[in-house]
């Protein structure tokens, strides 16, 4: 009877769990974007009052959350209904935050942890200390509450507290591929986030004008299929530095990497479908009176390689030598949108054109 009863109940399965994705600031509507394009079906997004933050019940495979280009910090949060952190000593939730910990180590498994590590207010109270020894204990790292890189985030959430686990040893943004730290260089989320205004849809003929080390090519290799990806430097450093990153990421055979001035470039015009540029900007690559006239250059030599109805991405901090052009830029391209996004405490401008015909 007993047995019967048990096997027409219904056992309630757990949902599933909740992830953090973090994107930089002004970066968020992309990097939500490309979790529902990438997790159809699997992702359920849940409000939340943090901005720059995406929450989601995720069904799918954590790992997969891993390939996220848009996603500068990746967490898994686990709400607890206590009025202050104090309770979490009880065993009962020990044991869950070290079973959310558990979880958390698993994604990135190959990962290796120097010690635990809290990011909240009260980081070294008392309690946090006492908890940050229980947990050392269950998951056998060392409790490092300075310079740890398993790190625990907690804070006040809407029915109590919620504790945010990152994932991985360092941030989910940072790149494996970057065998090369050129100067200038973009971070590889900045780098997909370009890619992303450029509309890419497969079979685009992609120019990467002033390439650098290459992150933009990579990220655009990463996130389709490319007929053509060129990327052009006038710099051997760059090239070189780009040929090591693009060979660390496996996409040196599909990328061209082309040693030239942008301002005459040995291409047909109407050769590119979607054209992008980091340009160079500040008293390390250029001045304001050279980038005036480089940017004017690019931004016609941009136009003749680019077909008909094609697309250009530009990046820069220098916003006055790009204003400094006025008509003569909007003569040729017609401004789509423009965003900031902030990086290393920069808040560079990012504009798409698109391209005018002969009529304007
Ligand atoms: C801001 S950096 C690009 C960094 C790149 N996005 C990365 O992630 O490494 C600008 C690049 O423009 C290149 N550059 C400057 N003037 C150029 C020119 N006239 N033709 C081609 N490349 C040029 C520099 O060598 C430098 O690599």
């Amino acid at each position: 009877m007993k047995r019967a009863a048990k096997r027409g109940a219904k056992v309630a399965a757990d949902p599933p769990a909740i992830w953090v994705a973090a994107a930089l600031p002004g970066l968020e509507d992309l990097l939500k974007a490309e979790i529902s394009r990438r997790f159809k079906g699997q992702v359920v997004f849940l409000t939340h009052a943090k901005t720059g933050e995406c929450h989601f019940r995720f069904a799918g495979r954590p790992k997969t959350l891993l390939s996220l280009r848009l996603c500068h910090l990746l967490y898994r949060r686990r709400d607890f209904a206590v009025t202050r952190p104090r309770t979490l000593l009880s065993p009962e939730h020990l044991l869950t935050l070290g079973r959310e910990l558990k979880a958390v180590m698993r994604v990135t498994s190959a990962d290796h942890y120097t010690g635990l590590r809290f990011d909240a207010a009260g980081a070294n109270s008392p309690t946090l200390q006492r908890l940050g020894q229980q947990l050392s204990e269950q998951l056998g790292v060392p409790f490092e509450n300075e310079t740890g890189d398993l790190v625990v985030t907690l804070r006040p959430g809407k029915g109590g507290w919620e504790v945010l686990c990152r994932v991985g040893n360092r941030p989910l943004g940072t790149r494996a591929y970057r065998q090369v730290n050129y100067l200038g260089s973009v971070s590889g989320t900045v780098a997909a986030a370009l890619v992303e205004l450029t509309t890419p849809v497969r079979g685009d003929r992609f120019l990467n004008l002033m390439c650098g080390s290459g992150t933009i090519m990579i990220e655009a290799l990463e996130r389709f299929a490319a007929a053509t990806m060129v990327g052009v430097d006038n710099s051997p450093t760059a090239l070189t530095a780009a040929a090591r990153n693009c060979a660390a990421a496996g996409v040196r055979e599909r990328s061209l990497l082309l040693r030239a001035d942008v301002r005459r470039l040995p291409f047909a015009d109407g050769s590119f479908d979607k054209l992008c540029v980091d340009l160079p900007w500040g008293e390390s690559v250029g001045t304001r009176q050279s980038n005036v006239s480089l940017y004017r250059d690019t931004f016609v030599e941009s136009h003749r390689l680019c077909q008909a109805d094609g697309k250009l991405v530009v990046y820069t901090q220098d916003e006055g030598a790009i204003n400094a052009l006025g008509q003569e830029v909007a003569r040729d391209w017609q401004l789509l949108e423009e965003r900031r996004f902030v990086q290393r405490g920069f808040q560079p401008l990012c504009r798409v054109y698109g391209k005018r015909g002969e009529q304007g």
